[in-house]
């Protein structure tokens, strides 16, 4: 497979600086997730796969300008698909659709970050699911993209008064799920918004910060706190995870799933590349071109 385009995403960081608990043995070529197209079959395999998009299994070395993959574990595309979009679906919008999973039509959700890429599929996925959405952002800058993405309401993760102004918006409904990519105090200033007995899913911690949960809201209002990890998700329902794939690639196909570009390096420009990722300012993924 000719590799077309893979992202940074913020596991290969961790991954990269040794910080993540699946590790793969070195020396490696880096990448989680990327697209591709086939340039050549093997013996045996199907040659209706020659030219075909081809999404590649998680941690395939995407980094790469070519890679062999076994032909059980790619998933074909629609071909007029738009590679740099394509390579960035393996992780987030099933992360998100499984964070949304099991809230009914016309629930409301609350989630931090919204404006990172899981915060901004869920605000998409969530809205074409009938969901009502609360996101928090960490720079203003960001209501705007969140808006335009079909967000119901956005406040500032440091909003006073969070709890009153959320009962407030969302009337006599029940709040019972929030979504945590955040960690840090943010999990608890989410778990203060909910009703009794509410749970706070955590898929993640762009503070670096462990989740915090108080008293009050742990004991005395019942919310528990649960996480969540696509690596084991895909291992539990290995047979789910091509169809809810194509699924997804379909909505990117229609455009009611986008997700946000940072930039677009080639893989000669790495530093370059890396640098933007690392950075606190970028909107979006930064994505790498052999
Ligand atoms: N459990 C799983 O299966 C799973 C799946 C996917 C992702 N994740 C993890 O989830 C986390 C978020 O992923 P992502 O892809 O959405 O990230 P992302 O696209 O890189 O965005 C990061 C988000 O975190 C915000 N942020 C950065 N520093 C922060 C801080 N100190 N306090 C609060 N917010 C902060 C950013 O705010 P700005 O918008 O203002 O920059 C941005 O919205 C990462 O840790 C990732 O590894 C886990």
């Amino acid at each position: 497979m000719r590799v077309l385009a893979s992202p940074i995403d913020p596991v290969d960081l961790l991954v990269v600086a040794g910080h993540y608990p699946v590790l793969p043995a070195f020396q490696t070529v880096p990448g989680l997730e990327g697209v591709g197209r086939v340039e050549a079959v093997g013996e045996g395999v199907d040659p209706s796969w020659l030219d075909s998009l081809t999404l590649l299994p998680m941690r395939a070395c995407p980094w790469a300008t070519w890679a062999i993959i076994p032909q059980s574990k790619s998933l074909r595309l629609p071909g007029d698909l738009d590679p740099i979009q394509a390579c960035m679906l393996r992780l987030n919008p099933p992360s998100a659709l499984d964070l949304i999973a099991g809230l009914a039509p016309g629930s409301w959700l609350i989630q931090s970050p919204g404006a990172g890429a899981v915060g901004q599929c869920i605000i998409q996925l969530a809205k074409m699911h009938g969901l009502h959405t609360i996101s928090l952002i960490r720079r203003e800058s960001r209501r705007g993209r969140l808006e335009d993405l079909g967000a119901d309401a956005v406040f500032h993760q440091d909003t006073k008064g969070l709890r009153r102004q959320v009962r407030a918006l969302i009337g006599g409904a029940h709040l019972t799920r929030a979504i945590d990519g955040s960690g840090g105090p943010l999990v608890d200033r989410m778990a203060s918004c909910l009703d009794p007995g509410g749970e706070v899913l955590c898929y993640g911690a762009a503070s670096r910060q462990p989740a915090q949960l108080s008293v009050r809201n742990s004991v005395f209002n019942e919310i528990s706190l649960r996480g969540y990890w696509l690596y084991r998700e895909n291992a539990t329902h290995p047979q789910a995870e091509a169809g809810r794939l194509s699924a997804l690639a379909a909505e990117m196909q229609a455009q009611r799933l986008t997700l946000e570009v940072a930039g677009v390096f080639s893989l000669k420009d790495w530093p370059a590349a890396f640098a933007l990722a690392r950075s606190g300012e970028r909107c979006g993924r930064v994505i790498l071109q052999p």
